[in-house]
């Protein structure tokens, strides 16, 4: 696996293998690889000949400065991580490579898909910085697929909205959640939870797997399933930030689980904010 740093580097290495007529597959990371990483770009090589991961950590979707300064960063743990995960090419750009003096330009999905949840919460520019660097790294890897992790499930929405309005011919792909042997998402962030929070954080599952249990026993009331999820976050002594049950395409609030729905869950656990989901299936379906 080589490592890039520049957009020419990238396109000059991707040259050959294109007029060979080997297909791309891409997976845009922030880095501090995890499992779930691991399993996108795995999947990633499934769905094409030569898998790029890049790894930026993208200044404008954090709405909080605090949050960009402690995000967990390391390269050469993420090189080594990659490549034996698959990956045929690392694109590691500088924020000035990204976006160099001028820049300007936003690329924008605008209404509910950004507005809501985590729109509410962290405001909707976190999303217009989500889909301002996905737009560019579509456009300097030029992919046949990339791939994106269903735990943020509201992106995957949000992204493959962009995708289609804008015409872009790369194939949005979305991979299960990889989750802790306790049922713990993996996420980044997880690395700065203490021990005392790392059995808090697991709030988030138990309000999900509550919500699951209810539905497969028969109840489809929204606002019953809702309760017996918070309820079950109590006794971690976590409060969601949010927890709602909406459509899972476009993200409007349901009221009677008769069809699949997306249950997705926020909370503050210790110095991070974490997120969850999961797709409730009314007929007795295997939960993601
Ligand atoms: O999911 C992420 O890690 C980021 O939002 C992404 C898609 C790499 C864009 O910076």
């Amino acid at each position: 696996m080589r490592t890039v740093r520049t957009i020419s580097e990238l396109r000059a290495a991707l040259r050959t293998p294109r007029t060979n007529g080997r297909t791309v597959a891409l997976v845009p990371t922030m880095g501090y690889l995890h499992e779930g990483h691991l399993s996108l770009i795995r999947a990633a090589r499934e769905a094409a000949d030569l898998a790029v991961v890049s790894l930026f950590v993208n200044p404008t979707q954090f709405n909080d400065p605090n949050d960009l300064a402690a995000y967990p960063r390391d390269e050469q743990r993420d090189a080594l991580l990659a490549q034996e995960a698959g990956a045929d090419l690392l694109f590691a750009p500088q924020p000035d490579e990204v976006y160099p003096r001028g820049f300007t330009t936003q690329v924008r999905v605008t209404g509910p898909l950004t507005e809501a949840l985590e729109g509410a919460h962290r405001g909707a520019d976190h999303f217009h910085g989500v889909t301002t660097v996905v737009s560019k790294l579509l456009n300097m890897v030029g992919p046949d697929v990339a791939l994106f992790g269903q735990k943020d499930a509201q992106q995957a929405l949000v992204i493959r909205r962009m995708a289609t309005d804008l015409d872009l011919p790369t194939r949005i792909e979305v991979v299960p959640t990889v989750r802790e042997p306790d049922g713990l998402a993996m996420s980044s962030r997880n690395v700065r939870l203490s021990g005392t929070e790392r059995e808090q954080a697991l709030a988030l599952h138990a309000a999900l797997h509550t919500a699951e249990r209810h539905v497969h026993g028969g109840d489809h009331d929204a606002a019953s399933i809702l309760q017996a999820a918070r309820d079950a976050m109590t006794p971690f002594a976590v409060e969601p930030e949010y927890l709602a049950l909406v459509d899972p395409e476009d993200l409007s609030p349901v009221t009677t689980v008769d069809q699949d729905a997306l249950l997705a869950v926020a909370a503050h656990v210790g110095p991070v904010r974490l997120i969850d989901n999961t797709i409730l299936t009314p007929n007795g379906g295997t939960a993601r």
